[in-house]
Formats: structure tokens, C-alpha cells, sequence
């Protein structure tokens, strides 16, 4: 794996031959990274995955200076799965202050996760755009563990022509359900053993879809009320369409469902397909 940490060095090594998979990340790698490294293996002949600790995407207030920042651990175990690591700073990949920015619609991008991070997508977008730019990928991995940052970035390749074929990477598991996330680390001993009640009280939920209720803001509600309950505070837990997370009508199939909520201090995003 050769690391790069400047915007020359990683296209003057990138090569041109075959095709590129990218894969964007934030660093503190677990096995939902590497998952998406190992399929970016599989359907490309050179793997670049990115560790970038995006400031634009934070809001003030989040974690930003806390995120964990373990880059020795991620090299390690990044070094069999990817040819490149492109790690730049903040001084290359924002010079100057980034005064274009990408933002997405308030249809996309100011409902759920936006709606209580407003702007976030929009970080989330433009750097997307800039590694875009910078690497010049045939193709980009991200999980669907972070639903809706997939569909936005989806949605900005077709308005802009971008040609970059989209692949969304299942969301991997800790044996007990939990989503892996670099945030469960900030979890106590006592909030990681509640923690998979997020995933077990989703699963009830779209069982019930699947069993044919229709019922679908109960539902929501009856999930908010069981995480409260249990000592959560939730942002949200929504029924919607998959393919662009508005609204369901009556008869829509092909829903998924998605939620927020914060234990203790942290606070864990999850979902899945009907
Ligand atoms: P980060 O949270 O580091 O996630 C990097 C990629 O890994 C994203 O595509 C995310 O959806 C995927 N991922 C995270 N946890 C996963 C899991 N348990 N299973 C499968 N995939 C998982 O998402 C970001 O960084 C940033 O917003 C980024 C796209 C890099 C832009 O800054």
C-alpha cells in the first residue's frame, strides 16, 4: 500500500491503466470499512480508499475534535486491501476556505439525519465532489449503513453527470446486531450492552411491515416510545420509500426504515430494508 498525503502525489501514482475503486472514509477503520474494501477489490483493478476527517460535514457543537483519529491502526489495516491511501490534510484539501460548496435539496438533504445536522449533507457533498475530482474514480463504494448520505450522493452523480458508477456495500454487524461505527467507542460498558436495542426494536418494525401492517406511523411511534422507554432520546424513526426517503403513499412497497437516537452522549444512526 503506498500511502499519499498530497493531491500530486496520489494522481501522479494513481495511474491510468484499469479500473479505479474509491472508497472514502473518516479513518478509525472496523469491519464495515473493510467490507467495502474488499468489495471495491472485487470489481476493480486498483482500490484507493481516503481517510479524511471532513471539518465542513461537523456542525459546531459535534464531535468533530473528539472523532477518533487512529491512523497507525487504520494503515495496519488497510495495508492487504487497498494499493492506495490518500490521507491529506486539512491544508491540502482546504487551502483556502471552500467557498463552493455542493448543496443538495432540502427534499434530500433537510429531512431526517438533515434535519437535525442542517448542513451536514451539504459537507458531506462537496467533499464527496473534491475526492471525486482529485482521484478520478470509475467507481465509488459507500455503505448502506449511512442510508441517506447514499442516496444523496446517488442523486448529485446524475444531476452532474459525474462518471462515477455508485455501488452501496451492505451494513456489517457486531454479533449482537449493533451497527459498526466508529462512534460506538464512545459508548460506556452499560450503554454498549443497550446499544442493540436500536437494531432489534428496527427489526420489529419492519417484521410488522412484512407481516402486512399498514399502520406505518404507528409503528414509528410505538419504536420511539420503546427507545425512550429504555432510556433513549430519539431523533427519529421513519418508515419511507428507499429510493429517495420521501413519504410512502398506501400501497408503496419497497420502504425501509431509519432512526437516530442518543444514548447518553452518543448518538447512533441505523436502518433497514423492509
Ligand atoms: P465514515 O463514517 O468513516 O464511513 C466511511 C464509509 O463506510 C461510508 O460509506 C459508510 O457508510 C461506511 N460504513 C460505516 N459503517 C459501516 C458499516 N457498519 N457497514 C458498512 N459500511 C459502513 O461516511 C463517512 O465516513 C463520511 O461521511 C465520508 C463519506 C467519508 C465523507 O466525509
Amino acid at each position: 500500500m503506498h500511502i499519499h498525503d498530497t493531491i500530486a502525489g496520489l494522481r501522479g501514482a494513481r495511474g491510468r491503466s484499469g479500473r479505479v475503486a474509491l472508497v472514502p472514509t473518516m479513518g478509525n477503520l472496523h469491519e464495515g470499512h473493510i467490507a467495502l474494501m474488499k468489495q471495491a477489490r472485487e470489481t476493480a483493478d486498483t482500490v484507493i480508499a481516503t481517510i479524511f476527517v471532513n471539518r465542513l460535514q461537523f456542525r459546531p457543537g459535534e464531535d468533530f475534535e473528539k472523532y477518533p483519529r487512529t491512523f497507525e491502526d487504520d494503515c495496519e489495516k488497510l495495508a492487504t486491501h487497498v494499493d492506495h491511501l490518500f490521507a491529506p490534510t486539512e491544508a491540502e484539501m482546504y487551502p483556502q476556505p471552500q467557498t463552493y460548496q455542493i448543496e443538495p435539496p432540502p427534499a434530500q438533504a433537510g429531512i431526517l439525519d438533515g434535519e437535525f445536522r442542517p448542513g451536514h449533507f451539504r459537507g458531506v457533498a462537496t467533499v464527496v465532489m473534491k475526492l471525486f475530482q482529485i482521484v478520478q474514480p470509475d467507481v465509488a463504494l459507500f455503505g448502506k449503513k449511512d442510508y441517506q448520505q447514499l442516496m444523496v450522493i446517488r442523486n448529485m452523480v446524475r444531476e452532474f453527470n459525474v462518471a462515477v458508477e455508485i455501488i452501496g456495500g451492505e451494513t456489517v454487524r457486531a454479533a449482537d446486531g449493533l451497527a459498526l461505527s466508529s462512534r460506538n467507542g464512545y459508548l460506556s460498558a452499560a450503554e454498549r450492552a443497550e446499544a442493540p436495542n436500536l437494531f432489534r426494536i428496527l427489526t420489529k418494525v419492519i417484521e410488522a411491515v412484512r407481516a402486512g401492517s399498514r399502520e406505518l406511523t404507528m409503528l414509528e411511534q410505538r419504536a420511539m416510545a420503546e427507545l425512550q422507554a429504555r432510556g433513549w432520546i430519539p431523533d427519529y424513526v421513519a418508515l419511507r420509500k428507499k429510493l429517495d426517503l420521501q413519504l410512502p403513499s398506501a400501497h408503496d412497497s419497497g420502504l425501509v426504515v431509519l432512526a437516530a437516537a442518543r444514548l447518553g452522549s452518543t448518538r447512533l444512526i441505523d436502518n433497514l430494508e423492509v
